[in-house]
């Protein structure tokens, strides 16, 4: 492994460039590739079998492009296939979200009462309660799967009535009481493109934090570790997108996430096998 290579990133679909653009932002000169299976997405409402397979073949393709690292931004596949990818694709580090994730949640609460959204599988699988209890063994711990915000923010709606009914559909219950958690966790890709209106509903007191932000240390981090980080000062690194299906819902869709214009030009399809 050289520290000109890629870092590689992968995602069900688009909302992984959340993670993607806080990687860049925090190392600029480093060059990404970024794959989102786009033609099987959703995982969260998958087996565990299937989710494992399909991120096993994604990392495959990523490591045939002479990645340095592996990013698993995708929290389902993180949950659900850290361990079966570390062990098949060894020695190439990788690093997945939900630990990052839980570290921003036991950062930030005080009361120790912390909520998690997520997909289904994820919250089946309960990797954040065991990341979570990892760091903060008397956290109190409630999850939620959401799977209706995944839809939501693939439509690109993000603001407005119906959003704000479905975040009250989910959370009101989690979030009543004297006990309500002080915390959320956004367990998904997708979420941090409705964190405002998750916010207009459950009170502005209540931290809501994402893995993009802890996620980009522990890069940082395993870089430095390994002594492969992209010394190439002053200049911006690159990024290639490549994607499963739909080029064009791609950009559109994407752009929201990366928080940046997308062409449908700059997608290129792939096919994992
Ligand atoms: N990327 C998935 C996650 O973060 C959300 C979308 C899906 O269900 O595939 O869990």
């Amino acid at each position: 492994m050289k520290a000109d290579w890629p870092i590689g990133v992968f995602d069900s679909g688009v909302g992984g460039l959340t993670v993607l653009r806080a990687l860049r932002d925090r190392l600029p000169t480093e060059h990404f590739v970024y794959l989102g299976d786009t033609a099987r997405l959703p995982y969260g409402t998958k087996s565990r079998e299937s989710i494992e397979r399909y991120a096993l073949q994604a990392a495959r393709l990523l490591a045939s492009h002479n990645v340095k690292c592996l990013v698993i931004a995708c929290n389902t596949a993180s949950a659900i296939a850290l361990d079966v990818l570390r062990r098949e694709l060894a020695p190439l580090p990788i690093i997945g979200v939900v630990e990052p994730g839980a570290k921003a949640g036991c950062a930030v609460t005080k009361s120790g009462r912390i909520a998690v959204v997520a997909t289904e599988s994820t919250v089946r699988g309960g990797a954040y309660e065991q990341a979570i209890k990892t760091c903060r063994p008397d956290a109190v711990i409630s999850t939620r799967a959401c799977p209706l915000f995944v839809a939501l923010a693939e439509e690109g709606l993000t603001t407005g009535p119906i959003v704000e009914a479905v975040a009250h559909h989910y959370l009101d219950g989690m979030f009543s009481g004297a006990n309500r958690p002080d915390t959320l966790v956004l367990g998904c890709t997708h979420f941090p493109v409705l964190a405002g209106s998750i916010a207009r509903v459950i009170g502005g007191e209540v931290s809501i934090v994402d893995s993009a932000l802890t996620t980009a240390a522990s890069l940082e981090n395993e870089l430095r570790r390994a002594a492969l980080q992209n010394e190439s000062v002053g200049r911006v690194g690159s990024v290639r997108l490549l994607a499963t299906d739909g080029r064009e819902r791609f950009a559109s869709v994407g752009s929201i996430f990366l928080g940046a214009a997308l062409r449908p030009e700059d997608v290129e399809i792939v096919d994992l096998v």
